[in-house]
């Protein structure tokens, strides 16, 4: 489909690298995606995506050995390569940081082997002057600074929804100082921000058409790299504030639920990212909020703003816990069903998940669980050391036979559906614990449950009151 297609590599196949790679070829670039992992890479070469998200196995399948290959070699795809993306992971250090060594060790490879110019692209998320550093060890490896730009092109995808997040941007951010890096950008993001890919027949489906595809905003690479880490903090306030007011709301016996509604019809306000919980979780918000912060306090500005909506986030959980023991009243001995091990639905990504911590609680209080998710029980299983309190079925009715008390901790679609009557029948007690809201609380009720979310009232069993 395109005239001019571009030689990128990308160093990195995690979420966003490996979603990154696919993405290019589906827009028609000559991608080569580098691995330091040789199972890894083995793996992908093999049609294996190694992680569960929506379209990736099909346009894996449909670029593999053609617009796509997987290397181990990072010399070979820099000098084959016009730009360079770097997705290799950004942990968080023990101070907060970003840890940032994976990132500087791809430069100084890649330094080694540029002999014509070459865009790098540092598609992680980094925290300002990274570009900077990134810039100045390429330096320091000898390259003459002709040779060579650095951009920042940070990725705003989700996990769950990664590809067509990918392929449907609300805006693509390109962070750039000089005019011959932004023009190469510009050129690898055409197909989008011209439109011409949504016409084709065998676009994935999104939010972006051609009539109105995502716009290309071009920064200076500092004000690329804070956007992205105050889009990710921003985001993680909105979720802790929704929780600070849904813990308002069951102190006055309102309900979250419309109080969210009323607040994000308001334009300003907007509706997504209000759904109170127990608390954000995943690979990205944790560890990115700690970065901003820390970045901050380097820099002698105050933001203890992002200090706080980590102290709501980490309350957040110990409340649920709260619920589940003033449900249960003790909880030596109880036996618990658990509904969701993700971070959130539709992904197996159990890093920073609440869920987990949730049942390591559980257990550390003498409760025996049986879980279930349906994605990410593989990952649990060699997350959390084998015990014989902790048990893995395979469905949710499984997991509530003969329980206490029923939690739901991951929003999966199909928790949201299940048989309310079969439920009721087979757990011990009908008592569920609904940490995302799924359930209508009335509905709940007159299925005969005590039902517990987050924000609302609780709602009881007509019959059965409890105190
Ligand atoms: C997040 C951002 O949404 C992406 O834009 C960003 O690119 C990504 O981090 C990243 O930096 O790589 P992700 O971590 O995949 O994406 O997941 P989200 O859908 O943002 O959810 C994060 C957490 O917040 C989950 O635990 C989710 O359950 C929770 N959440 C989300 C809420 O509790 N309430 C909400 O209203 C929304």
């Amino acid at each position: 489909m395109m005239n001019n297609p571009i030689q990128i590599a990308v160093v990195g196949s995690g979420y966003v690298g490996l979603v990154a790679a696919v993405c290019f070829a589906e827009m028609g670039h000559s991608v080569i995606c580098v691995d330091n992992d040789d199972r890894k890479v083995a793996a992908l070469q093999g049609g294996d995506t190694l992680i569960h998200e929506n379209y990736l196995p099909e346009l894996l399948e449909r670029y593999r050995n053609t617009k796509i290959r997987f290397t181990s070699d990072l010399a070979e795809a820099t000098r084959e390569c016009d730009a360079i993306f770097i997705a290799v992971g950004t942990p968080q250090s023990e101070t907060g940081d970003a840890d940032l060594s994976y990132v500087e060790a791809v430069a100084c490879e890649i330094a080694r082997s540029i002999t014509s110019y070459k865009v790098i692209v540092e598609k992680s998320t980094v925290p300002v002057y990274t570009n900077e550093w990134v810039r100045r060890s390429i330096e320091r490896n000898g390259v003459d600074r002709n040779l060579f730009d650095v951009v920042s092109n940070p990725e705003f995808l989700r996990e769950g929804t990664a590809v067509a997040d990918f392929l449907h941007p609300d805006r693509i951010v390109v962070g750039a100082d000089s005019d011959r890096a932004a023009e190469l950008l510009s050129r690898i993001y055409v197909p989008l921000t011209g439109g011409e890919y949504y016409q084709r027949p065998d676009a994935i489906a999104g939010s972006c058409s051609s009539a109105a595809p995502p716009p290309l905003l071009l920064t200076s690479t500092k004000s690329a790299e804070i956007i992205k880490h105050a889009s990710n903090a921003f985001l993680a306030l909105k979720i802790s504030f929704i929780n600070a007011v849904s813990n308002l709301c069951e102190a006055t016996n309102a309900n979250v639920e419309q109080v969210a509604l009323g607040m994000g019809l308001d334009g300003r306000i907007g509706p997504k990212f209000l759904r109170p919980g127990i608390g954000y979780g995943g690979s990205c918000f944790p560890k990115d909020v700690a970065a901003f912060r820390s970045v901050a306090e380097h820099m002698g500005i105050d933001f203890n703003l992002l200090s706080e909506v980590e102290k709501i986030n980490t309350q957040q959980k110990k409340r649920f816990l709260g619920k589940v023991r003033s449900a249960l009243w003790t909880l030596r001995g109880k036996r618990i069903g658990v509904l969701g091990l993700a971070f959130k639905g539709e992904t197996d990504d159990i890093r920073e998940s609440p869920a987990i911590e949730l049942v390591e609680m559980l257990l550390a209080e003498g409760c025996s669980i049986t879980a279930f998710d349906p994605a990410a029980m593989k990952r649990t299983q060699e997350h959390l050391a084998p015990c014989d309190t902790l048990r893995y079925v395979d469905s949710a009715y499984e997991a509530a036979k003969d329980a206490d008390a029923l939690l739901i901790l991951t929003d999966w679609p199909e928790f949201a559906a299940l048989d309310l009557d079969r439920l009721n029948r087979i757990l011990r007690y009908p008592i569920v614990l609904d940490g995302r809201n799924l359930y209508d609380p009335q509905v709940m009720a007159r299925h005969g449950f005590t039902y517990i979310s987050i924000g609302r009232p609780a709602a009881y069993p007509a019959r059965e009151p409890l105190p």
